[in-house]
């Protein structure tokens, strides 16, 4: 196998046990086949109901397959979980409503034996600035908005520096100013980073802007529909012009694809 894969899948089938039996489920997502290689960063896109947060539970070790291989940096998602590897910024922002933003934040460092932050980890206020959140962190949850919760939540995933980070519809619950610039921030650090990105979306547009590569899912039997690779139009900085014609000809290109695997007939 390449060493420089961060996510592998091969036949992998996802989905929850059924309820009764505990097993014969049936699949939500049937025979993934997927590389993500180190450093990358994939955006993912699909029906809602189609998978995509089980996808990334399954990456991340909160959930077993049901079937296939996934491997994660080499070995199984226990180990990557383990070692503290996988940040995840979850679809429901969950922040401890007795702490401070800051002590949310800090929380991972206090979890699981106050093993610390990695050495270049980034400091606190620096993910406050930098995520717009600077004179908030005395703050109670109860008051912040939704969309600042949303970006305490990322601080959170941020603070240690995981080699893979998840994100799912993280910027969901932001004004369309703020999502642009917490894309560019988001773009930067991840270049800045050998970081690897799993982000999933329902913007079209944000999955074609932030994505090297994005992942159409299928639902109705849930599949992997299309892999889009963006890299011949990214430069350096993993940048595009949002308006150019071959970006929206990719967007149009996707909208085309989902609503074929929307499974509504
Ligand atoms: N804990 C659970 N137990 C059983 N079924 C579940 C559980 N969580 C999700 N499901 C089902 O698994 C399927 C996939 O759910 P998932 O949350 O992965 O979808 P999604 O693609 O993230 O959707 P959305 O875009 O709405 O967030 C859905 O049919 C959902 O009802
Ligand atoms: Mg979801």
């Amino acid at each position: 196998m390449e060493t420089n894969t961060a996510i592998r899948c091969r036949g992998l089938a996802i989905g929850y046990p059924a309820a009764e039996h505990g097993f014969g489920a049936e699949p939500v997502l049937d025979g993934v086949d997927l590389d993500v290689p180190q450093g990358g960063f994939l955006t993912i896109l699909g029906p809602s109901g189609c998978g995509k947060s089980t996808l990334l539970r399954v990456v991340a070790d909160l959930l077993a397959p049901l079937g296939g291989d996934i491997t994660v940096l080499g070995g199984p998602p226990h180990a990557a979980r383990m070692r503290r590897d996988i940040g995840f910024v979850f679809q429901d922002p969950t922040l401890l409503p007795w702490r401070s933003v800051r002590a949310n934040i800090e929380l991972p460092l206090q979890v699981g034996g106050g093993r610390g932050t990695r050495p270049d980890g980034l400091a606190t206020d620096d993910l406050l600035a930098l995520l717009g959140l600077g004179g908030l962190g005395e703050r109670m949850p109860d008051q912040l908005s939704g969309g600042q919760r949303q970006r305490v939540a990322i601080a959170r995933a941020l603070l240690s520096r995981p080699r893979i980070l998840l994100m799912d519809e993280p910027f969901g619950a932001l004004d369309e100013i703020t999502r642009d610039r917490l894309n560019d921030e988001l773009l930067a650090l991840w270049r800045r980073t050998d970081t690897t990105v799993v982000f999933v979306t329902h913007s079209i547009a944000e999955a074609v802007y932030l994505g090297q590569e994005v992942l159409v899912l299928a639902a109705h039997p849930g599949r992997v529909q299309e892999i889009v690779d963006l890299r011949p139009l990214k430069d350096a900085e993993g940048r595009c012009d949002r308006d150019a014609p071959e970006i929206t000809a990719v967007c149009a290109h996707l909208r085309r694809l989902l609503a074929a695997g929307s499974g509504v007939p």
